[in-house]
């Protein structure tokens, strides 16, 4: 169940007000910026994020044009949240592919966040990328511009698994990225991996879990694929020319990457990220999962502020629109009734290391929890000390858990 908040009349500055709870909390609560860049080259054909690969989306919307229009949403977040802005501890600009747009852009964007916001000394400042997106000298002026960390999209190091993924890089670009992001001297480098392509085998994952480690990277994230409706995936999979990924396969690599990523010094935190100790932790994601504060800006960006969630406009050439018209481009919002964000601090809690207090549970998910640690899907260890944690058991069955305990 969740509440509308009452629109103000008018074309306002922004199309609701804030709650008063919710706008104290943001002094105390750890707050975040991503910024969303909807651009890319081609489109993967399992991928359904909001991204377009033509250039001709509309003014403002254009890529040359779209760093200018997300800084005006800078402002009108500032604006908004003011007079006592809450202080940046982490920034993701994600996509789409963020470095199709110039590196100056980007930097751009980072200035116009230092200018209108406080930012904290150890700010963490992420850009996602596509391997063979950036140069030697795109991530030094990226680095120069204050970017400290770099995720790229890796998925796989086999050459048929990447043309069924219809990925453009070749097998040792991530690789290489990585080592050049570190050459430029970004502190953490991220690489996303995905398992369970069509056609991919034991060996092909081996092989990339490898590559990985043959990386300077202190961090990697790895997927099941999914396949998303409406996708070409999806459509090659109905018509028959790929199979389904299969669920023991899904689970077998799964185990397969905590192994290896284990042996080879790193650590799982979430069920799909593992980090060289917890200062390479992605502490932006780590935001998301605990229920903090964040200010979306780009076409279809979610924002959460104390409960109080909203969403842009999915077309970014509606966004700019709107932006250029001095309108707010905020598409929808709600306000998340205690009881919806105490499932969600469940959901979202269980699948980290951390876990979450048993206090966080129903009475009946309480019991739930018993048996689930009877069933060696949560940790003995944890539970008597008052805590839900999965085991390695539990995280390969991390769905069934959550909705084990949360029905
Ligand atoms: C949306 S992409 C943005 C970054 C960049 N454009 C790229 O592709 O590398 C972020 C990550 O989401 C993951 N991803 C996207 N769609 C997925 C899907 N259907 N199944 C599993 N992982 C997916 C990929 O690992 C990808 O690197
Ligand atoms: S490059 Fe990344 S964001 Fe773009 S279509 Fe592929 S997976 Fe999606």
């Amino acid at each position: 169940m969740t509440t509308t908040l009452p629109l103000l009349p008018g074309p306002p500055a922004h199309p609701f007000e804030l709650p008063e709870a919710a706008r104290e909390g943001l002094a105390t609560t750890p707050f975040g910026l991503y910024v969303h860049v909807p651009f890319c080259a081609t489109r993967c054909g399992y991928c359904d994020f909001n991204t377009y690969t033509s250039d001709e989306l509309g003014p403002g919307a254009n890529r040359a044009e779209y760093a200018g229009t997300a800084i005006a949403e800078l402002r009108r977040a500032a604006g908004f949240l003011g007079p006592d802005l809450p202080t940046v501890s982490t920034v993701f600009v994600g996509g789409g592919t963020p470095t199709l747009l110039p590196a100056e852009d980007l930097a751009a964007v980072l200035a116009a966040v230092r200018e209108l916001f406080p930012v904290a000394p150890g700010v963490e400042v992420t850009t996602e990328a596509n391997p063979e997106s950036v140069t030697p000298a795109s991530l030094a002026t990226l680095r120069a511009a204050g970017f400290t960390r770099l995720s790229l999209g890796m998925q796989s190091a086999a050459e048929h698994v990447l043309a069924v993924l219809d990925r453009r890089h070749t097998p040792g670009r991530a690789v290489q990225a990585a080592r050049e992001a570190v050459a430029a001297g970004f502190e953490h480098v991220n690489l996303d991996l995905i398992y369970g392509t069509p056609g991919e085998t034991d060996a092909d994952w081996a092989a990339s879990l490898d590559a990985v480690l043959a990386a300077p990277v202190d961090h990697v994230s790895a997927y099941a694929l999914i396949v998303e409706d409406g996708t070409r995936l999806a459509r090659r999979i109905a018509r028959g020319e790929l199979p389904m990924p299969d669920d023991d396969v899904l689970a077998d690599r799964y185990v397969q990457a905590d192994t290896v990523l284990r042996g080879a010094g790193f650590d799982w935190y979430e069920v799909s990220n593992w980090s060289r100790g917890d200062a390479a932790r992605c502490r932006h994601n780590e935001l998301y999962w605990t229920d903090a504060n964040w200010w979306g800006v780009g076409p279809g960006a979610h924002s959460h502020v104390g409960g109080v969630r909203w969403w842009n406009v999915k077309h970014p050439a509606a966004y700019a629109q709107r932006l250029g018209a001095g309108d707010a481009p905020v598409a929808d919002r709600e306000v998340l009734e205690p009881a919806d964000r105490a499932l969600e601090a469940v959901m979202l809690g269980l699948r980290l290391r951390d876990g979450l207090p048993l206090s966080a549970l129903s009475d009946a998910g309480r019991l739930r929890a018993a048996d689930a640690v009877a069933r060696g899907l949560l940790e003995p260890a944890a539970h008597r000390a008052g805590r839900a944690v999965l085991t390695d058991r539990g995280r390969l069955l991390a769905d069934a858990v959550v909705r084990d305990l949360t029905d």
